[in-house]
């Protein structure tokens, strides 16, 4: 064996790829697991609040039930569970760097020819910090969301959004417009698990 091609193998056996290109890592499954968990425990909370409370109510559980869902989710899975979107309510949901692209490429197109929630998958940074994205639409639709993303929104509806979101940009959405995207993140270079 040269010198060269030990070196190589003693880097990759380390887990440092600096001078080559940082492999495609495929988190697509267990992402779209996450995503999935996510909204079906959020939708659950939302109906159930709904109907408790309608949708006045349901905004307070909402502002609870959506940070906590995502935290949860972080802390099992090691990956950053978020929701984020173009026109956010949750200041948090603002998206940074090069998101804001990406969620712009997905509005243009926020639903697959089969009419699923179309997805992106990218890697950035590189070596110790690279990390694998994955980042699937969520399509408005009418019901349940119209009464508090839509665009006629009842005025109490409207009074307790201002109260809790005086910066709130998540109105006025149609059907089959991006509301915003889940975006899962996986760190998959040698700083993984720090
Ligand atoms: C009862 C009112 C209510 C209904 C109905 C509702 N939402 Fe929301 N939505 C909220 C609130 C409140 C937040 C902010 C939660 C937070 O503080 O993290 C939010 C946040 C979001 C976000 C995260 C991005 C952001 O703007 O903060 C998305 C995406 C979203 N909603 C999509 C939907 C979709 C899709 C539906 C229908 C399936 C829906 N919502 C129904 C109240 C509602």
């Amino acid at each position: 064996m040269t010198r060269l091609m030990l070196a190589g193998v003693i880097l990759a056996v380390a887990g440092c790829t600096a001078p080559a290109p940082e492999p495609v890592v495929d988190v697509s499954a267990k992402s779209a697991a996450l995503a999935d968990r996510f909204q079906a425990d959020l939708q659950g909370q939302l109906q159930a609040a709904m109907k408790a409370g309608g949708p006045v109510g349901a905004i307070g559980v909402c502002q609870q039930a959506a940070p906590a869902i995502a935290a949860s989710l972080s802390e099992e899975s090691g990956a950053e569970v978020r929701r984020i979107a173009l026109r956010e309510r949750n200041p948090a949901a603002a998206p940074e760097g090069d998101l804001r692209d990406r969620l712009e490429q997905l509005a243009a197109a926020p639903l697959t020819a089969e009419g699923k929630p179309a997805v992106m998958q990218w890697t950035s940074d590189s070596g110790a910090d690279a990390r694998a994205h994955f980042m699937r639409a969520i399509p408005m639709k009418e019901q349940p969301c119209a009464a508090c993303h839509g665009t006629s929104i009842a005025p109490e509806v409207q009074d307790k959004l201002a109260e809790l979101y005086p910066a709130d940009k998540a109105t006025g959405f149609k059907p089959g417009d991006l509301r915003g995207a889940i975006l899962v993140s996986w760190p998959v270079g040698a700083a993984r698990g720090k």
